[in-house]
């Protein structure tokens, strides 16, 4: 899985150079390195919103469920999905306090840390 991602990566960043000297713009490469941008936005605001419960990295170390080992993406298995539930529910102390941009920008990360969304190099 995460092997095939970092081909599917390589393989984007060499489209996006062809397509830059060709002189056209690849919307779904452009797509991907967003992602990983909207990713790391979230890991800062994991850190700095959820991670007393939730623990670092999602491992459960606080009084909430561990998000790191399959089971919440199972639960939820789009990002919209999962952008959803966190925008409606979480932080369980504050319940709507994220824009829909932060919950996705979490919900990538979350999915980054379930090894579904390209890992930064
Ligand atoms: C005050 C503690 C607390 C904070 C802060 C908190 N959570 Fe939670 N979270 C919980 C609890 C408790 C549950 C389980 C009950 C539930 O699903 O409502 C939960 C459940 C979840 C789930 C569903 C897990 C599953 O397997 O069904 C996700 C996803 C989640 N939280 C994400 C977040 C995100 C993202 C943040 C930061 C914006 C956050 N939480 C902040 C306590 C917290």
């Amino acid at each position: 899985m995460a092997v095939k991602h970092w081909i599917g990566l390589g393989v984007g960043v060499v489209a996006v150079l062809s397509a830059g000297a060709l002189g056209y713009h690849d919307h779904q490469t452009a797509a991907t390195t967003s992602q990983l941008q909207e990713a790391q936005a979230g890991a800062v605001l994991f850190q700095q919103m959820c991670e007393t419960c939730h623990g670092p990295g999602g491992n459960g170390a606080g009084n909430a469920p561990v998000l790191n080992d399959g089971s919440v993406t199972t639960t939820y298995p789009t990002t919209t999905a999962l952008a959803t539930f966190i925008q409606t529910h979480m932080p369980a102390s504050d319940p709507g306090i994220l824009t829909s941009q932060q919950a996705t920008e979490l919900a990538l990360y979350i999915r980054q840390l379930n090894h579904l969304v390209p890992q930064q190099p």
